[in-house]
């Protein structure tokens, strides 16, 4: 007899993790549950390390969770205490590139929006194509476009997340934008703020195509973080976005493009970025 496979719709997959990872959390109370997340991009998955006193997940373990494979992706959710703050981490996320569909690289947001996180910072690594941006910048995502040829909400709509056609006309909160360029300029710093264009890799792009990005509008250009973002907002979680511009995108200047590079500089301006988050979290927290 052929054996009958009952899959689980989207809801219920995301309950069902959202529901492990609070019974692990349930090991330590003291934690309480966490109202704001951070996704660790390429190279930045030190911050999670810091978390005090914390509950460490490994993806494989939560029900239903994509796990990566990319390098310099370790794979695990870290929930600790930054201060007073609790803090979920996600040490490394999963792309389309490796073969995942846009709805399973953001499912880890639905996952997020079902345990009662409020608010979401994104990071990532990404190529700077704005001239005025250096190699090793920080940038504030204050927009996107995506060029994923995919959107992680198509197919039904399911009501419990969100509505069918979620506004995205402020993706970016302005107000934790304007609590980042603060913070920032506290450290002694300057944030600057650019569109980011996802586009969906592995190779990185060509030089016609950096042109062509820069002509529609884009500063930015990644390989992640957008069906994050619209994910995070059909559910209501307001969203914070922060490149590490880990080299200037291709034809910017007359050097090669390698992922080794890329997590070089992630490492290298891990302290600037990891004071940046110390900074801006409890902030946002203050709000929530
Ligand atoms: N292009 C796309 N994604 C990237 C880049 C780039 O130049 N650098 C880091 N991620």
């Amino acid at each position: 007899m052929p054996k009958t496979v009952i899959e689980l719709d989207e809801y219920k997959r995301a309950e069902q993790a959202a529901g492990h990872i609070l019974s692990c959390l349930a090991a330590k109370p003291h934690l309480g549950t966490p109202k704001i997340a951070v996704v660790l991009g390429s190279g930045l998955g030190d911050f999670a390390n810091d978390l005090k006193d914390s509950v460490q997940i490994p993806y494989e373990e939560i029900p239903h969770f994509p796990h990566s494979t990319a390098v310099g992706h370790a794979g695990r959710l870290v929930v600790g205490k930054l201060g007073q703050l609790t803090v979920a981490a996600m040490q490394g996320r999963v792309h389309q590139y490796e073969g995942y569909t846009a709805k399973q690289a953001s499912f880890p947001m639905r996952v997020f929006g079902l345990m009662g996180i409020k608010a979401v910072i994104l990071t990532n690594a990404a190529g700077g194509i704005n001239l005025a941006f250096g190699q090793g910048a920080l940038v504030l995502i204050s927009d996107h476009i995506n060029l994923q040829s995919a959107n992680p909400l198509i197919g039904p709509n399911d009501d419990r997340f969100g509505p069918r056609f979620p506004d995205m006309t402020e993706a970016y909160n302005r107000k934790y934008r304007r609590i980042a360029v603060d913070e920032a300029a506290r450290l002694g710093f300057t944030l600057h703020e650019g569109v980011y264009a996802a586009l969906s890799g592995p190779s990185y792009e060509t030089p016609a195509e950096i042109r062509y990005l820069r002509t529609i509008g884009a500063d930015l250009v990644g390989m992640s973080t957008v069906p994050e973002v619209i994910v995070a907002r059909h559910m209501g979680i307001t969203v914070m976005a922060i490149s590490c511009v880990t080299n200037m995108a291709a034809g910017v200047t007359d050097k090669t493009i390698n992922h080794e590079e890329v997590l070089e500089i992630g490492r290298q301006v891990r302290g600037k970025f990891i004071a940046l988050l110390n900074a801006v979290m409890p902030r946002i927290a203050e709000n929530l």
